[in-house]
């Protein structure tokens, strides 16, 4: 047993969408949260940035005192995380891996589709981990480096939002595709508009869920569960955003503080 709280950090309100699915497969864990704002996007900035963000919330998370940290943010896992992992005391956690796990459980052949931001497609790193994995696999991947943005402006279901869905999808059309990752933790807010657009054909994968099933597992195996029941949470932002609250409120259906920090 071990009670200090798991650490979380995006590069803005998209680690919430899985951040979400760990509050509710793990009820039990405090959690902290770190949105760097002040560096938002993270999905058009070069590796080398990203890892020196990456290492600035990360021990910004372990000053906090945090026994494990999940980089909710699919760039910072495809581009940080290689170099990260092994160079702190706790373990650390992205969210292709444990996608990518669950996936594997179906062995039949697969057509999958990965979006996410223009760095997260560049790096490879989920064709790279599927096809390692899954020895069948297609996997036709586009950047759809707009929609963090929108998620960002609360733009997830009015006609501009519609319209570049519509746009974004066209790689994948009339493609006969079973799956498709969303690999950019901004973009469940778009998923109804992703199902409709591929008339209902393709089954969508949420990291966050299969983020929330690994760390269940990681955390019994390293008898790291925390049995004790104070749900504590603490959102803190690298720079205060007009809209953050609202958004990540209405994201999380609860009412949130936010604490701001200076780190940089
Ligand atoms: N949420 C982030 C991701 O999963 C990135 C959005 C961004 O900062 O560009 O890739």
């Amino acid at each position: 047993m071990d009670i200090r709280p798991i650490g979380i950090f995006d590069s803005g309100l998209g680690g919430l969408n899985v951040l979400k699915e760990i509050r509710k497969k793990l009820p039990k864990e405090d959690i902290i949260y770190l949105g760097d704002t002040k560096n938002f996007p993270y999905g058009n900035k070069t590796k080398e940035n990203i890892i020196e963000l990456s290492k600035n919330n990360i021990e910004f998370l372990i000053r906090k005192n945090v026994k494990l940290i999940v980089i909710a943010c699919g760039t910072a896992t495809s581009q940080a995380l290689e170099e990260v992992k092994d160079k702190y005391s706790v373990p650390i956690v992205g969210i292709i891996e444990p996608t990518v796990e669950k996936i594997k459980e179906n062995e039949k052949k697969q057509k999958i589709a990965v979006i996410a931001t223009t760095g997260t497609i560049r790096s490879r790193a989920w064709e790279i981990e599927l096809k390692r994995k899954i020895p069948k696999v297609e996997v036709i991947s586009s950047a759809c480096p707009l929609l963090a943005q929108m998620a960002e402006e609360g733009w997830t279901e009015n006609e501009i939002a519609r319209l570049t869905v519509k746009e974004y999808m066209k790689p994948f059309k009339n493609k006969e595709i079973d799956k498709i990752i969303l690999g950019c933790t901004h973009y469940p807010v778009f998923t109804k508009l992703i199902w409709k657009e591929l008339e209902g054909k393709v089954e969508i994968v949420d990291t966050g869920e299969k983020v929330a099933e690994y760390l269940e597992k990681l955390l019994k195996k390293y008898n790291l569960q925390n049995e004790q029941n104070n749900k504590k949470q603490e959102i803190y932002l690298t720079e205060r955003q007009e809209k953050f609250k609202e958004i990540a409120e209405k994201l999380l259906g609860e009412n949130i503080q936010i604490k701001d920090i200076e780190m940089y």
